[in-house]
């Protein structure tokens, strides 16, 4: 059975750093002793260790690359992956590195990885040094703008500034937060930071010194009120006014609170900031019983972590099933079965009618006493500065393939964003981590001028207990449901299909398979 995916690490110190008191032995084979080309097949990857440091080698055609055997997001094994060219796909959250270079080329890694020279003869590999490797800035035409300026201090905002640096942009960086914390692990939240299972120090995505070190003025705390397209420049909650040239809008979602009365209550809450998530740590405290309020991805994560807390869990929600609409009803089955295994009370198709202290009365009549309630309802775009800045709105802030919205000067990614998506052929808007930094990546090319259309497949995952639940795609309706493997048996791949064609994948252990039903999507995009 595979690890838990994000107990692992910390995504802001190095893992070597994390495991310093819990030393292992490399294992696999020495590849500075070399191993025989005919053991790696095109496509193929071995596991090994050169010295003390676990290396990877990976073949592609003739040429064999030796690189880090961990992912530097949670530290997933690489060798479980997919080569994809001359990249390969970590097999847990689908983060790309370049095998060249280490370069994290896509989200959720953000930072490289090493790389070791090889040397083949006589029909075998020997992995020598390591290498130096810096990625190649993105050629991009014409000048850079001077100011930058991005509003949100998540994802998305956080992975355009990263992406900035790295191609070597030399201008101004203010990124704008109303959060009093720095860039957070947001999914940890609801997961491991949640259940007690990992500490406060793996949250931020960097630390402080990130941000002085490479030159990003972060302001946390501070909220911009409105935006002048005309001038060219935002007005801050402080009353005082910053010019951009280009501004990325990546304001993210809030949470949907329900107005029922005693839905103010201090024992309510919802979960989107690490201070929410600290709020409910605190009322985990002094509570017996929780009521989740929703059944779908956060209330479902909520009640798996309080669950580990050894807080009995009542969820309440209105559809028959958890999670049928996105995932199906026999995944909505068995995810139910999954958390009523650990304890979890289901009351659905009900709803919340009234609370009054601890007494939560249920629309069916019910009532069930519970110190602590947390509402996990769904989220609202934040689209106010936008729509008072007059951009074009569809459930979403309208923009073109390149991220741009009708504004020349003003992108937008992560949450808030309705992108044309290639491969479904619909303009859509989703609330997933990994698009929105990648959003925020492609943004920051294209503010760079680079020209860069956002064509990514759509990936999530979610984690229940020890559980890891990821999905490719995007699948809002479909006209077959295709089961590979044995879902309770917690191996499947099951396939979201219109016409014959699959338009989204989601799986349990499955992760190779779920690598490959993406680069099938990118292919079928491509060849079109
Ligand atoms: C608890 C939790 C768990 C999740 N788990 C997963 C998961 O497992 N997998 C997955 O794919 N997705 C997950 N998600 C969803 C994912 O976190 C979001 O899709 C992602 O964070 C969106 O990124 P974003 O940059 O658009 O917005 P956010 O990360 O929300 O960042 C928005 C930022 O904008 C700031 N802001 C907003 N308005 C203003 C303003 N007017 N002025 C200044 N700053 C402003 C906010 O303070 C915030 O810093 C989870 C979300 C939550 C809340
Ligand atoms: S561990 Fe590799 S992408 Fe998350």
């Amino acid at each position: 059975m595979v690890a838990h995916r994000t107990q692992l690490r910390s995504l802001n110190s190095d893992w070597e750093d994390d495991m310093a008191e819990t030393p292992t032995q490399p294992s696999g084979p020495d590849l500075a002793q070399g191993v025989a080309l005919a053991d790696l097949s095109d496509g193929g990857m071995l596991a090994g260790h050169v010295g003390d440091e676990e290396v990877v080698v990976a073949r592609v055609g003739n040429e064999v690359f030796a690189i880090a055997a961990h992912c530097s997001h949670y530290h997933g094994p690489l060798a479980e992956g997919l080569v994809v060219g001359d990249t390969v796909r970590c097999p847990w959250h689908h983060a790309c590195f370049s095998l060249r270079t280490g370069e994290a080329v896509r989200a959720p890694a953000l930072s490289s990885i090493d790389c070791w020279s090889v040397e083949q003869r006589d029909g075998k590999v020997f992995v020598k040094d390591k290498r130096a490797t810096r990625p190649a800035p993105r050629p991009r035409p014409g000048a850079s703008p001077d100011r930058v300026v991005i509003v949100g201090g998540g994802a998305a905002g956080f992975a355009a500034a990263e992406m900035l640096r790295r191609q070597d942009y030399k201008g101004s960086i203010v990124m704008l937060s109303s959060d009093e914390a720095l860039p957070v692990d947001r999914p940890n939240l609801s997961k491991d930071y949640l259940a007690g299972t990992a500490p406060e120090e793996w949250i931020p995505l960097r630390g402080d010194d990130f941000y002085a070190a490479n030159a990003i003025e972060l302001r946390l705390k501070t909220g911009v009120g409105s935006i002048d397209p005309r001038g060219r420049q935002v007005a801050l909650s402080d009353g005082t006014t910053l010019a951009y040239d280009r501004l990325l809008l990546a304001t993210g979602a809030e949470p949907v609170r329900l107005q029922f009365p005693g839905a103010n209550q201090p024992n309510v809450h919802t979960l989107r900031s690490l201070a929410d998530s600290r709020a409910i740590i605190a009322g985990a405290a002094a509570a017996r019983r929780a009521v989740v309020i929703g059944a779908s991805f956060i209330g479902l994560e909520v009640a798996a972590s309080l669950r580990t807390r050894n807080i009995e869990v009542h969820v309440v929600a209105p559809e028959k099933r958890p999670m049928e609409r996105i995932l199906g009803a026999k995944m909505g089955d068995f995810v139910r079965a999954l958390h009523e295994e650990h304890g979890v009370v289901f009351h659905l198709e009900d709803t919340v009618a009234a609370l009054d202290g601890t007494r939560v009365t249920l629309k069916s009549g019910g009532v069930l006493e519970a110190q602590l309630v947390v509402m996990g309802v769904g989220v609202r775009p934040r689209l106010e500065l936008a729509e008072r800045a007059g951009l074009p709105l569809d459930r979403g802030l309208t923009v073109d393939a390149y991220l741009q919205t009708s504004a020349p000067e003003i992108f937008a990614a992560g949450d808030i964003a309705r992108w044309p998506d290639p491969h479904s052929g619909q303009r859509i808007r989703v609330e997933h981590w990994v698009v929105a930094e990648r959003q925020g990546q492609t943004a920051a090319l294209n503010m760079l001028g680079v020209r860069e259309k956002f064509d990514a497949v759509p990936f999530f995952w979610s984690q229940h207990y020890d559980i890891p639940i990821n999905y490719v795609g995007h699948a809002e309706n479909w006209d077959e449901l295709v089961v590979e493997g044995d879902i309770a048996g917690k191996d499947c791949l099951v396939r979201y299909k219109v016409g014959g064609r699959t338009l989204a994948a989601a799986s349990i252990y499955r992760d190779v398979a779920t690598l490959q039903a993406e680069v099938a999507m990118e292919r079928e995009m491509a060849a079109r």
